[in-house]
């Protein structure tokens, strides 16, 4: 990455809370404008809002779908942009639709809720919200199924490294991909495992959360299909999941999200997970964990987006 550019804060430290917010463009060519309008504003916005609380880390990233970019930018295009690829596996892992990708975070909720309502006001009547959560920390950083997540996320340098597209793809140095998948959790049937049986399927101990030894670890482990290697190094990305949900309607569920600098190692990460490795030997947090959308976005630098014009 050259000195000059800055990357959007992909890399942003944990939160305890986030909107994911997902919508796809109208067909009013005019919408157009305005969200390009907003990418130039993007880093106004967030400095307006942002400042009255900079304790509170508000921060947003902003994702194009594949067709989103070439309708609203053209050529270039990154070298690595295509829609989400569905998976029919042991489970199924759906395509859903997604132009453009809001990933909001801050420590408290009123930050964010103040940054998408900003959004929305301006791009709200050209655009059609396909997907909206919004995710809270949960105790000791876990996910609903009761484990922390997030620990062996690589971190400064090394989480840099993993997200930020450098020589490969040298117009669009300093950008990402990300790929967010919504999952619903059948918690009656996950609870009805006994803890044992869960700590293998993870990998690590629930409550101490120390990874299991190498030898105690199932081939199933999830902590083994995502664990991959490329000329024997370890290939990561950086993932900040949120628990959400609706105890009224007595849904559960975990909003993946995963930056990379190549969308390749996740998709990997997926195959292992959903068709399994070697195939049938799949990933059993999807036996009871159903993924029910799917999208894959590039992340232009915040310098790409401050220099764009309506
Ligand atoms: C690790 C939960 C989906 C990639 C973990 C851990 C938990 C977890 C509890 C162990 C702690 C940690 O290191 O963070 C979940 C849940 C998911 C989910 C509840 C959805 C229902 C995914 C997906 C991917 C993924 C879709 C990638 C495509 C990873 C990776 C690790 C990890 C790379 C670290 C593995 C290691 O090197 O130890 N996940 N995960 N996860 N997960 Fe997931």
């Amino acid at each position: 990455m050259t000195d000059t550019v800055v990357s959007q804060p992909v890399t942003a430290k944990l939160t305890h809370a986030a909107i994911f917010l997902v919508v796809t463009l109208g067909p009013d060519p005019g919408g157009d404008e305005a969200v390009r309008e907003l990418c130039g504003d993007m880093a106004s916005l967030l400095r307006g809002i942002g400042f009255r609380h900079p304790d509170r880390r508000l921060s947003c990233v902003m994702g194009f779908g594949s067709a989103a970019w070439d309708r609203l930018f053209g050529t270039p295009r990154p070298a690595s942009l295509h829609p989400f690829r569905e998976l029919q596996g042991v489970h199924h892992a759906p395509s859903t639709p997604g132009d453009l990708l809001f990933h909001i975070r801050a420590t408290h909720m009123d930050l964010c809720f103040e940054l998408a309502s900003e959004v929305m006001s301006r791009i709200g009547s050209h655009v059609t919200t396909v997907d909206e959560v919004h995710g809270f920390k949960y105790f000791d950083e876990r996910d609903l199924l009761g484990f922390v997540d997030g620990t062996e996320n690589p971190v400064g340098q090394d989480a840099a490294t993993a997200t930020m597209i450098g020589e490969e793809d040298p117009a669009f140095t300093g950008g990402s991909y990300v790929i967010v998948q919504k999952y619903l959790h059948d918690l009656k049937a996950w609870n009805a495992i006994p803890v044992e049986r869960q700590e293998k399927i993870i990998g690590r101990r629930k409550l101490s959360d120390v990874e299991l030894r190498e030898a105690d670890k199932p081939s199933y482990a999830h902590n083994v299909l995502t664990n991959i290697e490329e000329n024997g190094e370890q290939l990561q990305i950086v993932r900040d999941n949120m628990p959400f949900g609706e105890v009224g309607k007595g849904e559960f569920g975990t909003y993946f999200i995963g930056y990379a600098r190549s969308p390749a190692r996740i998709e990997r990460m997926l195959v292992n997970m959903f068709i399994g490795n070697p195939p049938g030997n799949h990933d059993r947090i999807l036996d009871v964990s159903k993924a029910v959308t799917g999208t894959l976005f590039f992340v232009p630098s915040a310098t790409f987006l401050a220099s764009v014009v309506p």
